[in-house]
């Protein structure tokens, strides 16, 4: 990444901000001044501010928990987005979400600004698993379970990948729904081809990744490396 870029990524400036704090010889890169805005860095290199350490990455992942009626989207007119959560705490990134919930859904949104991991992540090919925990307004069935294992066929006749629905022991109204595939509003659709009804459906996990207990409604943390790595990698045969 160029050096005016990381300066205002680890400092939150503008480009031209941080132009200035480098032609002014603020800036140092391993010990040495450097004065080319335009000099690259690997990422592996000490940068210095006024002498004190500036901790930069070149993107950010971040694990949101999305509350009801915030939109999955980067910026829509038409209300508050999981992006305008997640702003005020990263204000020179251009975050997205990989992958969307609908607006009545809760749960787990990745926020990067990394184009190609988010698209290598949500590639049909790649079948990462999301998780689902769901009330419905019926009891769950094994008709249903047996039905989403053999692959669903939806009212429009689309024909769904094999699908896993975990009853609740405690609550037949309550169920786990593992999906490798992201159709919209597809776990809502596959339920009302048994005529049932989807009240609350929260994302828990996607890939290997859970999310994360601690994460009240709104809240959100960057991943950790190993969970970065765990969806990096994250692919079902
Ligand atoms: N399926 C749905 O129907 N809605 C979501 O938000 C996610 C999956």
């Amino acid at each position: 990444m160029r050096l005016d870029k990381t300066v205002s990524v680890a400092l939150g400036l503008t480009r031209k901000e941080s132009r200035a704090l480098i032609a002014a010889g603020r800036v140092t890169v391993d010990g040495s001044v450097w004065k080319k805005a335009d000099a690259r860095l690997t990422g592996a290199e000490k940068l210095r501010v006024d002498g004190k350490p500036a901790a930069y990455e070149e993107y950010v992942y971040l694990m949101l928990n999305k509350p009801a009626g915030v939109l999955s989207a980067a910026e829509d007119g038409r209300g508050l987005t999981v992006v305008d959560l997640v702003r005020p705490a990263c204000p020179r990134r251009a975050l997205f979400p990989a992958g969307r919930l609908d607006k009545d859904s809760t749960g787990f949104v990745l926020l990067t600004d990394d184009g190609p991991f988010a698209h290598a992540l949500l590639s049909p090919r790649r079948h990462v698993p999301k998780t689902y925990e769901v009330m419905l307004d019926t009891p769950a069935t094994e008709e249903m379970a047996r039905g989403f294992a053999a692959g669903v066929t939806l009212a429009d006749g689309t024909a769904l990948k094999p699908a896993v629905l975990l009853p609740n022991a405690a609550d037949p109204f309550c169920c786990t729904v593992i999906l490798t595939q992201g159709v919209y509003h597809q776990v809502k659709r596959m339920f009302g081809v048994y005529g049932a009804g989807v009240n609350a459906l929260h994302r828990t996990a996607i890939g290997g990744v859970r999310l994360d207990e601690g994460l009240a409604p709104g809240d959100f943390r960057p991943l950790t490396p190993e969970e970065r790595r765990l969806l990096a990698r994250t692919q079902t045969p």
